[in-house]
This record gives C-alpha cells, structure tokens and sequence, in this order.
C-alpha cells in the first residue's frame, strides 16, 4: 500500500508538559508519526470499503486502549479519548478497551468502588458509541492468558530500565510517599502484555503514556530475538498520540477528581452549569485567547471550542468585550449541548445493568479466545508446549 500524506498535522505544536529535552524530542517524533498513521488509517478506510475481506489488512490496524477504573470519566477523558476511539472505531480499525483494574492497585492500597467504576467506565463507553459487536471492552482480573504474558515479559526487562521510567517515577513522586511496590515498578511489563496479547498496532495514548510504549516495543524486539529465532512473533506496536492539547480543571490548574474542578460525563446539565460558574476566570472585560497570559481563560475558551469545533480563537472573538459571564454562559451551553445525548443514553443504560454486564462478559470471553492464542504461540516458540 502506497500512501500520500495529504494533511499535514493539525495537532498543537507547544507542549502541554515541559518535560526534558529526550521527552520533547520523543514527543515531537510521535506527533509527527502520529499524522502518519492517522493518514494511512485514512487511506484503510477506504480501501476496506472496496476489500472488506482483507483481514489481514484489517490487523495491520487493530488498536487497544485503555482506562483505570478509578472514578468516573471527565469531558477531557471524551475529548482527548474517547471521541477518537469511537471516530477510529467508526473508520473500521478493530478496537479492544481495556478496563485496567489490576492496574488501580499501582500507586494505592485498595480497588475502591472498583465495581461501580468498572460498570461506570462501560456506561460511558456504549454511550459514546462504542459498539460491542466491533469493540471488545473487557477487564485485566478476568483474562488469565493476557496476565501471564506477565512471566516471560518480566525476563526482557532490568530493574535499571523499569527504574529509569519517567511515568513510573512521577506517578511514585505523586503516592504520598508511598514505598515503591512491585507493581508499580513493573506495571510498564503488564501494560506490554495489554497491548501485545492482541497483537494490537496502534496504540492511542496520552503524552505521558509514550515511555510504555517504548517499553512494549523493545518487550516485543527482544521476545522476538531471544525467543522466537528472530521470527516476528509481537510487532513492535506504534502511538497514536492525541490532537487535544492538555486541559486543565476549571481552576485552570491540573484536572483531578480530589479538587473539584472537573466536569464529569455523568453530571447532570445543572451540576455542569455549578461547575463552570465557578471556574476561575479574570477582571479583564475582553476575551482574549492567550494561553500563557489568561491560562484559566484560554482553558475555558479550548475547552468551548472543542466542544463546538471551533477555533478556541474563534470563540473569543464571539465572546467579545462580554466578559467572564458571557465566556461561562458559551461553555457550558456548548457542553450540555454537546453531551445531552451522551447523557441520555448513558441514563438509559444505567437503568439495564444486566446489560451492562453481559457486554463485559462478551468482551471478556473474546478477549480470552484471542489471549489464549497468544499465549499458546508464545509456549509454542518457547518449547513449552508439553
Ligand atoms: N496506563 C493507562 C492510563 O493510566 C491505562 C492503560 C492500561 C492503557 N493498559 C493500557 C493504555 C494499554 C494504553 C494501552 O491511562
């Protein structure tokens, strides 16, 4: 398959995250691989409409993602993620979700409402429009074959490596002081085995994901080499990374739940209204889009036009001399109006957990078929299959 880039990158140029100079150079070398991928997806798209028998091209696309069951979803969640699972879905690229609970367990000492977080994860995701006749949503703990990739992963990787992980140090620095589990230290290896089990190519990520990527990649290199002759058992899985730019809460500081300062998918029209009049904004009369200067404004302003697919610029104008009342009353009419149907639809499957249920149970039964496989393959070449 030839391709021609057509669109050059729409994603923002500046950082949401400092980061060191490697980080910014892996980023910049991602975002610009990212236009790639996301153009030949393009182009895969098409060409599955002509060729919808062409399985193997189909994989050549198989995405997984995933969430943490600890709360409920947050609009950055929908407009980051979710939207674009769902756009990718709709493309014809296989999709599996990941629900990752033994994941909660990295940086705290207990599941929490691990249920109601897991069954709220899946409310969200049907009513965003992930489809489970095409996506498989299931949960690491109900997967045995995906967990035990685990063993001969952890041989491919040195504590030095695990260690070095900018995203396992931070999320440590960020654990009350917690002592360093081993878990935490080892999860890179459990997410590698998430997304090679379904020898999934394309992984949609946050920034602060891309050093699990790296580590999945060099799992699958040296599974390959060590293992398998140099035969090409794991591909080396890419990131599509996100055109969103970071958002912060509306106190214009870092989103998180213990704050209070996000809007969550499930809030009603009323507690989202609350929640943006009470978002920090400035005296200034005029709206202006200026990030560096009136941070939580700019928030604001990207936040409405993200909803309403407008340039955040574009929503400043509109807003004009109408000040921080005017600049409120756009955003939240932009995200009620977008969301009621999500809202709608997520009420209504609320009401049939039995539903709900039975999705995950499908998920879970299709994504042990295809880790067992994997699993059975990776004995296979190991000369484990007695
Ligand atoms: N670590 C991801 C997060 O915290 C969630 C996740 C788990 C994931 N497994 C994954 C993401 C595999 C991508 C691929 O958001």
């Amino acid at each position: 398959m030839t391709s021609t880039i057509t669109s050059s990158t729409t994603r923002s140029a500046t950082p949401p995250a400092p980061g060191d100079a490697d980080e910014r150079a892996t980023y910049a070398v991602a975002l610009e691989r990212s236009a790639v991928l996301d153009a030949l997806i393009d182009e895969h798209a098409t060409d599955a409409a002509k060729d919808a028998e062409d399985a193997e091209d189909a994989a050549r696309f198989r995405m997984l993602t995933g969430d943490r069951p600890t709360g409920p979803l947050h609009i950055g969640h929908y407009l980051a993620s979710l939207r674009n699972r769902v756009r990718l879905q709709e493309k014809g690229v296989e999709t599996f979700v990941v629900i990752a609970d033994y994941q909660v367990i990295t940086d705290r000492d207990s599941v929490g409402e691990i249920g109601a977080n897991v069954q709220g994860l899946v409310l969200d995701y049907l009513a965003a429009g992930l489809d489970p006749a095409r996506t498989t949503i299931f949960t690491h703990s109900a997967v045995p074959a995906l967990n035990q990739l685990m063993l001969p992963f952890l041989s491919l990787v040195t504590d030095a490596e695990l260690r070095r992980n900018p995203t396992v140090k931070d999320e440590l620095a960020l654990s009350d002081g917690r002592p360093l589990s081993g878990l935490l230290l080892t999860y890179p290896v459990h997410q590698a085995a998430d997304i090679l089990f379904c020898h999934s190519r394309i992984v949609p990520v946050g920034r602060d994901q891309l050093p699990h990527l790296e580590q999945t990649r060099a799992i699958a290199r040296r599974f390959n080499q060590r293992y398998a002759a140099g035969h090409s058992v794991f591909a080396e899985p890419e990131a599509l990374l996100s055109e969103v730019p970071l958002l912060l809460g509306t106190d214009g500081t870092k989103m998180s739940k213990s704050k209070g300062n996000v809007i969550n998918l499930r809030d009603s029209a009323d507690e989202t209204a609350a929640r943006v009049r009470a978002a920090r904004t400035d005296s200034e009369r005029r709206i202006t889009f200026d990030p560096k200067g009136r941070p939580a404004v700019a928030n604001l302003l990207t936040i409405a036009g993200l909803f309403l697919d407008e340039a955040p610029e574009a929503v400043a104008e509109r807003v004009g001399d109408g000040g921080a009342q005017a600049l409120k009353r756009v955003v939240t009419d932009a995200v009620n109006e977008s969301l009621a149907g999500h809202r709608a639809r997520r009420a209504d499957l609320a009401r049939d957990p039995a539903y709900v249920t039975s999705v995950l149970h499908e998920g879970n039964a299709r994504a042990n078929e295809v880790a067992e496989r994997t699993l059975a393959t990776v004995r296979a070449v190991m000369g484990m299959s007695y």
